[in-house]
């Protein structure tokens, strides 16, 4: 047991020793974009450096995503940007995908009202309408400084020139090949054997994107782009039609807003529950001393734990898209609501998720959404989160086209009680509705300190999202560490259901988790290997920026 313990304890030391000794990130005097490749944050970067805000780079980050990052990025997708401007005003924008007209509530069951294994995640019908290039547009009608012409020009130059396959992607590429070949046989792009350091050209995708340069918006969801996407749905039994491409519009949200101390946290409000549970949990935890208990000790670990399930439970129960269901924000953030959810919380045992069955759900790998973190010279700061759902979406490729289109129709709740692909519970709030946003975890998160600017944040990571967050702001603010020490540092997880601690593997030592079995823990530290793929900017004391990218993927802090 000793040797094991020793044997452990090694391991947690090479695992900081390389990712999470003392060290910053990136250093910035003025601006920054942090993100899931380094082409995207350069092209980001090059913008900010010509002039254009942190809108303007917001544009370009995403777009350059969608051909440098094809595993998250997108325009076959949809998501949240949260942001907040020099001069203190803060804003939202939900381009998330919507169910199509022709969605029913009970499009994923057989005829015995059983889930239909597969068809919500892999199928025509999980592709929900698009958001993206409406969100772009959106942002760039009222936010963006630049031509849209000049911010496109060298996403559209990347996609023609071709994007370097990094050892990474190598791996997912080499991972998801059969399944993206079953979808669309083997003549498709990526049914080819990509090696790292080979250069992947995306000319369709260029021709898409100049097309869309030119003619705006409309392109995409009325125009010449659209007629070959609805062929193309046709041609795979998609529901999707032209009305629900000509109707769809990306959404103005009011932000979520709380305080936590002296810091007053900016998230995503619902059809995101990123906001309201990352508000429920730090307020459940604010009146405990982590910092006292230590960083990932036993103790501190409990309260976050205890928390989260309690945040998690609601999240289950009482959230979907607000244009279709109220739902009682107001109450669900009240702090004696709160208050009184933890007084059964106890140190010395674990609670139990509970009168309900434990789920069986194993993790497969969540990091398919991607985030990115933007800081102008001007004082505007950008947190955004995109998704096409699963690793490459529903894997359906469009060649045509150039892109893969989401299976983010799973995020609804297709049967109540019912696990998703994140082993999220659903129910009635969050069921299938025609024109309705399917509930996310995405959490997009600028954080105020003293009225200032003081981090932009966020993460992929499906149900682990919010929970990444939650850490990375923590480890910040209770614990002291650098932005991307903050980043580096080992993950944990909890989502009510199914009733299990998940931990990064041999992150965290054995003493910290015999401690939390015998408090009748459950411990799930196998099947996810990593939790969160964070990319963040802290505003340092000195004015200056000091970014956070996540070595769990290849993302990268360009600033200057
Ligand atoms: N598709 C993951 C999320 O929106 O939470």
């Amino acid at each position: 047991m000793k040797l094991q313990q020793k044997y452990c304890s090694l391991i947690v030391l090479f695992f900081l020793s390389f990712f999470g000794s003392a060290q910053t990130g990136l250093i910035a005097d003025k601006a920054m974009v942090v993100s899931a490749r380094e082409e995207a944050s350069k092209i980001g970067t090059a913008i900010l450096q010509k002039g254009g805000n942190a809108f303007d780079a917001m544009v370009a980050t995403e777009l350059a995503l969608a051909v440098a990052y094809p595993y998250a990025g997108n325009i076959g997708g949809g998501g949240f940007m949260v942001y907040r401007k020099a001069n203190g005003k803060t804003g939202a924008l939900d381009y998330r995908e919507k169910a199509p007209l022709a969605a029913t509530k009970n499009m994923f069951l057989d005829k015995n009202g059983k889930i239909i294994k597969g068809k919500s995640t892999e199928s025509p019908l999980a592709i929900g309408v698009p958001g993206t290039i409406a969100g772009v547009f959106a942002v760039h009608e009222k936010l963006g400084s630049l031509p849209m012409s000049e911010i496109m020009k060298p996403v559209i130059e990347l996609a023609e020139k071709g994007v370097i396959v990094t050892k990474k992607q190598e791996k997912s590429l080499n991972t998801y090949r059969e399944s993206i070949i079953k979808a669309n046989g083997n003549t498709t792009k990526f049914a080819t054997v990509f090696k790292e350091n080979d250069t992947i050209k995306y000319p369709a995708l260029a021709e898409t994107l100049k097309r869309i340069a030119k003619n705006g918006k409309n392109e995409f969801y009325r125009g010449q782009t659209a007629g070959k996407l609805i062929r193309y749905f046709k041609k795979i039994g998609a529901i999707i039609t032209k009305k629900d491409l000509a109707q769809y519009e990306a959404k103005w949200r009011n932000t979520l807003e709380f305080g936590y101390k002296d810091l007053k946290i900016i998230s995503m409000a619902p059809p995101s529950s990123g906001g309201i549970c990352l508000a429920q949990i730090m307020t459940m935890i604010s009146s405990f001393d982590l910092a006292a208990m230590g960083h990932n000790s036993p103790e501190a670990i409990q309260v976050i734990v205890e928390a989260e399930r309690r945040a998690y439970a609601d999240r289950s129960y009482f959230l979907g898209d607000p244009d279709f269901v109220r739902i009682p924000l107001k109450e669900l953030m009240d702090a004696n609501y709160l208050k009184d959810r933890m007084s059964n919380f106890n140190l010395n045992k674990a609670s139990l998720s509970s009168d309900i069955k434990e789920g069986k759900v194993t993790y497969s790998e969540s990091t398919e959404t991607t985030h990115y973190s933007i800081v102008d010279s001007f004082g505007n700061a950008v947190a955004a989160t995109t998704t096409i759902n699963d690793a490459f979406g529903s894997k359906y490729y469009c060649d045509e086209l150039g892109f893969f289109l989401n299976n983010e129709m799973d995020d609804f709740s297709a049967k109540p009680g019912e696990p998703n692909l994140f082993g999220l519970i659903g129910n009635e709030a969050n069921s299938i509705a025609p024109q309705k946003r399917m509930l996310s975890s995405m959490t997009p998160t600028i954080v105020e300190k003293n009225g200032k600017l003081f981090m932009v944040v966020g993460s992929p990571g499906g149900s682990t999202i919010i929970t990444s967050v939650l850490q990375t702001i923590l480890n910040v603010y209770e614990y002291n560490l650098s932005m991307q020490e903050a980043v580096n540092a080992p993950r944990f997880h909890h989502q009510w259901l199914p009733d299990l601690i998940t931990f990064e593997p041999k992150a965290f030592d054995t003493k910290t988790l015999e401690i939390l079995k015998s408090k009748s823990y459950l411990i799930n530290e196998k099947t996810t290997p990593v939790l969160g793929k964070v990319d963040a900017i802290l505003v340092l004391p000195n004015g200056k920026l000091e970014g956070g990218a996540d070595f769990r993927g290849d993302d990268t802090a360009v600033g200057f």
